[in-house]
């Protein structure tokens, strides 16, 4: 007998999150796709079951206690338990309008509008939290969960500190920075409970969040991602890593 293994990504509609729940899908998970517009996230979930894949959307603003409340209560009405959670869901607003002819970010901290680090820090540091929160019981019903931050390198204090050619993004470095923070503290309260959770740097992919800039692919942008909500027992928790090993915090 199989029992199905389910996995929930936030903001899958596109892409690291769309390429994220494809990989899993394809690894067998019934894979919840969250997404906070109805549209985009049915039109993503069916564009995933054309390719095969079982996959279902579930209306989830991670910036909403609300929104959490109800996609929790919906998802366990109808799944026994939650075995992968991707915190993927993120934005970065102000980003591409700051970014010049060659690509270089141009905007300085002294100029960051503090109404977009709010709204940053919402949906990237509060909306994890948020989240994993609301779904812990549903993680604590299957057997070794695996919870998956999707970070920067931008969060990186050392990198920033020791590298001048490290773009200076503020609000979006430093929500990402409070974000590995949050994953070593929910890696610590869970490891007694077998649960592992871990911080990923997808690398600068061409997305909608960049304009389509960053040089990797989703492809490759997902593959740290993916690991880490794979990761066989005894594997690390509290870790930040790209796709070649740890990074520095
Ligand atoms: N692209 C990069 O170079 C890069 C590098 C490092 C880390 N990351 C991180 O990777 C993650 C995915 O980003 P991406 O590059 O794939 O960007 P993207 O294409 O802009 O996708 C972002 C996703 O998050 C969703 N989202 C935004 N606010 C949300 C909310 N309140 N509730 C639920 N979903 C919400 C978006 O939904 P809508 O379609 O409704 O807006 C979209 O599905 C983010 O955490 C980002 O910080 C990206």
């Amino acid at each position: 007998m199989t029992t199905q293994r389910n996995a929930l990504v936030t903001g899958a509609n596109k892409g690291i999150g769309l390429e994220t729940a494809r990989r899993l899908a394809a690894l067998g998970f019934k894979v919840w796709l969250g997404a906070r517009d109805a549209e985009r996230g049915a039109a993503a979930a069916e564009a995933l079951r054309g390719e095969g894949f079982d996959v279902e959307w579930l209306e989830l603003d991670v910036a909403s206690d609300e929104s959490v409340a109800a996609a929790t209560k919906a998802l366990a009405a109808r799944a026994p338990g939650l075995d992968v959670l991707v915190n993927n869901a993120g934005i970065a607003p102000g980003y591409v309008e700051a970014l010049g002819p060659d690509g270089s970010y141009e905007r300085p901290p002294s100029q960051e509008d503090i109404a977009d680090i709010k709204a940053t820090y919402d949906v990237n540091v509060f909306g994890p939290v948020r989240v994993t929160q609301a779904f812990l019981p549903l993680l604590l019903a299957s057997s070794g969960a695996r919870v998956v931050m999707v970070s920067s390198n931008l969060g990186s204090l050392a990198r920033a500190a020791g590298n001048s050619q490290s773009p200076n993004v503020m609000g979006y470095g430093s929500s990402k920075t409070a974000l590995n923070a949050i994953t070593v503290a929910f890696a610590r309260e869970l490891a007694p409970m077998g649960i592992t959770v871990n911080a990923a740097a997808p690398g600068y992919t061409a997305t909608d969040l960049n304009g389509h800039k960053g040089h990797r692919t989703v492809q490759q942008a997902a593959e740290i991602v993916v690991r880490l909500a794979t990761l066989d027992a005894g594997g690390p928790t509290g870790g930040y890593f790209d796709e070649n090993g740890p990074l520095p915090w």
